[in-house]
């Protein structure tokens, strides 16, 4: 049994211990400014500043652009390109860079690493492949054609049509030395 002293004691300990826990607890004015530190920290809030602006003469790698339907590739596109002597310039070098290793600098298929391939690159100047629509030519370019890989992370759209338009004089060579019975 506990007396009625005890059981005082007891009680008013209680009540003082709540008393002092009360009184030194930390007014909500304290709290206020520490519970929202982590937030307001130094660190750059997301959009507090513009994106950053891609450098000139750079493409964004990864995604970016939408698959081409087969009408785009087929009759929609047409190279936006005149035939300036410098798109053509440009476009030779860009041919010559990144096609001719296969395609061979006529574009007949015969670049120097086409004998590793297990496919053979086709011969852009003759057949079908001298008939491609341009967006079909682009399309190859940008996403590559089944054996064929992808160089859209090696050039701008503005390169790929300077490539259309080279690989274009190639085939107006080819067909002019045809006719010269070359
Ligand atoms: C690594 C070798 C390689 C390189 C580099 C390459 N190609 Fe090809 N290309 C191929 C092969 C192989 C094929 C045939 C694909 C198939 O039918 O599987 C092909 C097919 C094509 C076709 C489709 C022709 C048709 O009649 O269907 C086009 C157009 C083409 N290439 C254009 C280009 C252009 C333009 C470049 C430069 C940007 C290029 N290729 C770079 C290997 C290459």
């Amino acid at each position: 049994m506990i007396g009625p002293l005890a059981r005082t004691i007891r009680v008013g300990g209680f009540m003082i211990a709540v008393a002092i826990a009360v009184a030194t607890l930390p007014t909500p004015a304290d709290c206020f400014p520490w519970s929202i530190d982590m937030y307001r920290g130094p660190e750059v809030q997301p959009y507090a500043e513009a994106p950053r602006v891609t450098p000139a003469d750079t493409i964004p790698v990864h995604g970016g652009e939408p698959p081409m339907s087969l009408e785009q590739a087929t009759i929609k596109m047409h190279n936006p390109l005149q035939p300036t002597p410098e798109n053509l310039t440009n476009g030779k070098q860009q041919f010559n860079t990144y096609c001719a290793p296969c395609h061979g600098e006529s574009g007949q298929g015969n670049g120097p690493v086409a004998h590793i391939l297990a496919k053979p690159p086709k011969d852009l100047v003759a057949g079908t492949s001298k008939d491609l629509p341009d967006g079909y030519i682009y399309g190859a370019i940008r996403d590559g054609i089944l054996s064929m890989p992808s160089y859209a992370e090696e050039m701008p759209p503005e390169q790929r049509w300077q490539i259309v338009m080279y690989l274009r004089s190639l085939q107006a060579a080819s067909a002019k030395a045809k006719v010269a019975g070359n």
